[in-house]
């Protein structure tokens, strides 16, 4: 990477995955320029960012001229649009994909050169048609829409697995039995689902400890990554070992960030997890799971029934976690940063609900 000043405009960046994208991108020792896009720009997470650097722009993915003026002159975009959003799911509206195609068209006709999109493979492809996933066979659609543009020298997918950070957000917590903020009349925290099919493992990716990090990693090599899908994992676990991991009482791994020097003197310190009373009940049927109508609810029931259906494998193929290690590892380095491995199921609630004793 030369010492050029190249503008990276980051779409939705004061939402969870555009925000771990500007955050990560505005540590890095490249000269890249965040240019974070807002519809207000006056928001808290938007003036964060101001803070650290970014140039806050104000534009509105619906407002072609605004998003015209906001790729103006980038190198590099980042986009995430929110598919469950009521602007792109009102009937007889512009869909997700409809939005993602002209984001996409502005973007190559502004002179953007890399085009990183929040992407997924399809479900429809992987079943066979047998059990698609609407909003994820759309964005997989608006991947391959991109990379017919020869104005882009390189167009890349990041497909992000289950968030982490689900597990901190209490309508999830809400949506599966209660699992892990509100226990149930047993005095249970249940965690209910349907089975994820295969080995059972659900493929989760902290967006805030590393999905920013793993694709700041594909804005430095965006040559090597280049018509790639890449997942991005932290680690994928079953729903047993996360209760399991949840409950521990006893003395657990001593999570990464004791490793470091200025915390070794608390080596000694015992992490306890909860030690709270939590299960896993699975459910008969991907149809058991309630939806309510509500559009996100009825996505999760479809992811179900299409994992059921791809031997437990949400990203089509099998897992890879080396690659995100890999792309996390060159953002770290360009940071400055000692390496550090993508967080575990355990770290995670060492660190959102775990006690020292
Ligand atoms: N939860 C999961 O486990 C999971 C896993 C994989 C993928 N996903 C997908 O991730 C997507 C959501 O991403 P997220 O979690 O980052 O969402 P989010 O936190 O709600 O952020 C959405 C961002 O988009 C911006 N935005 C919305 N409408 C806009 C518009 N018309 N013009 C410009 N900016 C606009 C908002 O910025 P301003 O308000 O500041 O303008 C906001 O920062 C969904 O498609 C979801 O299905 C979720």
């Amino acid at each position: 990477m030369g010492s050029l000043q190249r503008v990276v405009v980051v779409y939705g960046a004061t939402g969870t995955q555009g925000r771990a994208v500007a955050l990560s991108l505005l540590k890095s020792r490249q000269n890249f320029t965040v240019r974070a896009l807002t519809r207000n720009p006056e928001s808290e997470n938007a003036q964060e960012l101001a803070k650290l650097g970014a140039e806050v722009v104000k534009a509105d993915g619906f407002n072609d001229d605004s998003m015209k003026a906001a790729l103006t002159g980038a190198w590099g975009f980042w986009l995430n649009t929110h598919h469950h959003d009521p602007s792109v799911t009102t009937p007889g509206g512009p869909t997700d994909e409809d939005l993602g195609r002209r984001l996409v068209t502005i973007a190559a006709q502004a002179g953007v050169k890399v085009f990183i999109y929040s992407t997924c493979e399809s479900p429809d492809k992987f079943t066979n048609g047998k059990a698609p996933v609407p909003g994820m066979d759309a964005k997989h659609r608006v991947e391959l829409f991109a990379r017919e543009f020869k104005e882009f020298d390189s167009v890349i997918g990041a497909f992000p697995g289950w968030y982490f950070e689900n597990l901190i957000t209490p309508i999830y917590a809400q949506s599966f039995g209660g699992f892990p903020l509100y226990p149930d009349a047993e005095g249970f925290l249940t965690f209910t689902s349907p089975l994820v099919g295969g080995e059972g493992k659900v493929q989760t990716v902290s967006i805030a400890d590393d999905f920013g990090e793993m694709v700041h990693g594909m804005f430095l090599n965006p040559e090597k990554w280049k018509n790639q899908t890449i997942q991005c994992l932290s680690e994928a676990f079953t729903y047993e070992d996360m209760v399991k991991t949840f409950t521990e009482g006893k003395l657990c791994n001593i999570p990464s960030i004791c490793l470091t020097f200025e915390t070794l003197q608390n080596m000694l310190i015992i992490y306890i997890v909860t030690g709270k009373k939590a299960r896993y009940v699975p459910m008969a049927s991907y149809m058991d799971f309630p939806t309510h109508d509500n559009t996100v609810l009825i996505e999760l029931r479809d992811v179900f029934r299409y994992t059921q259906h791809n031997n437990g494998q949400f990203f089509g193929n099998a897992d890879n976690v080396i690659t995100c290690q890999h792309l996390k590892d060159e953002a770290r380095r360009d940071k400055g940063l000692p390496q550090e491995p993508v967080i575990s199921m355990r770290d995670y609630l060492i660190n959102h609900y775990g006690n020292k004793v």
